[in-house]
């Protein structure tokens, strides 16, 4: 199901509703931060050993600390760089993140199929995406899943993500920000309902700064290892 077609996803983008299948794959979120720096002070009888322990770590990829610990030094250089694009290229959601509409009368996308529309709604538990199928005069499907991450900043446009226990799935309806309208997700055929495309990790690659693939299957991660956009350590190198 991952597409062998390459560089397809960004075509994809340029011409939204184009039909071309897209890569599969995915990303991401990230919390964990405070935790593995408090750890690093846990007493051990050999602080040398502890120490060297420690770069090993970081060598591997794993000692990541975030942005904010850079802050206390590095003040403007965080500011700055967290307004660009690459430092938003996948967040979690929020009203500012989400690009598109959720006031009624801009949260639905209609689709050919005049029975099947998607609604999108915000509420005290988070953001949803609905898939409502009439399938006779007395009867309906529906199925409701989270925002749970979104990926790209909105230059051009986002798609979004959700969570089904530690496997990352892409949600049918992205956005598009020319001309500002939800969409369905690039490749996905008009008319249908599709909750069911994983995301593998070679979009976290590219659109997030670290994670930890459990694969297979291809879209199993260790969920809080996730640290979404692309940080200061993703070019510097984990600063544990
Ligand atoms: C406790 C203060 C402090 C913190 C926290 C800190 N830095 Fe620095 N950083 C410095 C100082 C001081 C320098 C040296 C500045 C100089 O040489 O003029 C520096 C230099 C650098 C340099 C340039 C190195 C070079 O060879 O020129 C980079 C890159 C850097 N820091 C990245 C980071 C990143 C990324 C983080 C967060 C993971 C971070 N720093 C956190 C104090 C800090
Ligand atoms: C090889 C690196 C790479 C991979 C893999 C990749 N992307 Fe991208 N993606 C980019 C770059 C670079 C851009 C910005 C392109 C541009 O604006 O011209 C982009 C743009 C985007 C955008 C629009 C961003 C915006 O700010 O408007 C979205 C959404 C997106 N990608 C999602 C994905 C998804 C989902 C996957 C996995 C199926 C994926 N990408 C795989 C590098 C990648
Ligand atoms: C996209 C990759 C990338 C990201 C992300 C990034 N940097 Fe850099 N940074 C660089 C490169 C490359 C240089 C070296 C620039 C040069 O050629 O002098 C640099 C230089 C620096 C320097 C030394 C600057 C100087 O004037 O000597 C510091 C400090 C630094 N970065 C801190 C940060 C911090 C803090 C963040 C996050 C807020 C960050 N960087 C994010 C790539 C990056």
């Amino acid at each position: 199901m991952h597409a062998a077609d390459e560089p397809s996803h960004l075509s994809a983008y340029e011409a939204p509703g184009g039909g071309r299948a897209w890569p599969v794959v995915g990303i991401v979120m990230a919390l964990l931060l405070a935790g593995r720096a408090g750890a690093r002070g846990a007493p051990n009888s050999s602080p040398e050993v502890s120490i060297s322990l420690q770069e090993r770590k970081a060598a591997g990829g794993r000692a990541y600390v975030g942005d904010e610990a850079c802050r206390a030094c590095h003040e403007d250089r965080v500011r700055t760089y967290h307004q660009t694009a690459h430092a938003n290229t996948s967040s979690v959601p929020t009203r500012d993140s989400i690009k598109g509409s959720f006031s009624s009368g801009a949260n639905v996308l209609r689709t050919a199929n005049p029975d099947l529309y998607f609604k999108m709604e915000a509420s005290d538990k988070g953001f949803f995406q609905t898939a409502r199928l009439r399938t006779s005069a007395t009867l309906a499907y529906s199925r409701t899943e989270r925002f749970d991450v979104v990926v790209g900043s909105g230059r051009k446009g986002q798609t979004y993500l959700f969570w089904d226990d530690d496997q990352l799935f892409q949600l049918p309806v992205s956005y598009w920000m020319d001309p500002g309208e939800w969409v369905n997700s690039p490749g996905y055929i008009d008319g249908t309902a599709n909750f069911d495309r994983p995301i593998a990790a070679r979009c976290l690659e590219c659109h997030a700064s670290s994670f930890e693939s459990r694969a297979p299957p291809e879209n199993l991660y260790n969920k809080t290892s996730l640290v979404l956009g692309i940080s200061c350590e993703k070019c510097h190198g984990p600063g544990g």
